[in-house]
């Protein structure tokens, strides 16, 4: 099922989201729904807060090198956490929470990451670049924050005059 997704300045979007306990079949279903979501609105990320659910649970699907985005390629993350991190990248990061917007953010190039997939399974994996870039993006979502924070002060002076002048969505 699609859900509505949750557009700055919702103030949801600044809630910590808590961990999950039960990976259940509730949870199954929230997975799915974010990835459909996701999919449907040309994402190739989501954090649950997004359509509204405090839980830590995210999905990143990559596009890959041959253009296509593949399920094959799905990550579904319970409760992560950065245990450790590495270098400096700088990409152009867009969100869905803030549709049409999209901004150079400075973040680390190679994290370890801990966590769990929809069966209650514990992973420990490093990523790199994109992955990696993605991983943070969406890790700072469960705990209330959005890349707009990560701006310069003029930047988001900027981006908080253009967001008001913005044309409304079509729902
Ligand atoms: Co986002």
């Amino acid at each position: 099922m699609i859900r509505e997704i949750l557009t700055y300045p919702n103030p949801k979007l600044r809630v910590i989201s808590q961990d999950i306990t039960e990976f259940d079949e509730s949870l199954h279903m929230l997975l799915d729904d974010m990835y459909e979501t996701m999919i449907h609105k040309n994402g190739v990320g989501l954090a649950a807060i997004q359509v509204g659910i405090a839980l830590n649970a995210l999905v990143i699907n990559s596009v890959n090198e041959n253009g296509e985005q593949i399920k094959e390629d799905l990550l579904e993350v319970i409760n992560p956490q950065i245990i450790e991190s590495d270098g400096i990248i700088v990409f152009q990061e867009g969100c869905l929470s803030v549709p049409n917007v999209y901004e150079d953010i400075e973040r680390f190039k190679k994290i370890k990451v801990k966590f769990f997939d929809r069966f209650g399974n514990e992973h420990i994996k490093i990523y790199e670049d994109f992955m990696a870039i993605a991983l943070q993006h969406e890790i700072d979502h469960l705990r209330g924050h959005l890349f707009i924070e990560k701006l310069s002060y003029l930047k988001r002076k900027k981006f908080e005059k253009e967001w008001k002048k913005r044309p409304k969505e079509k729902v």
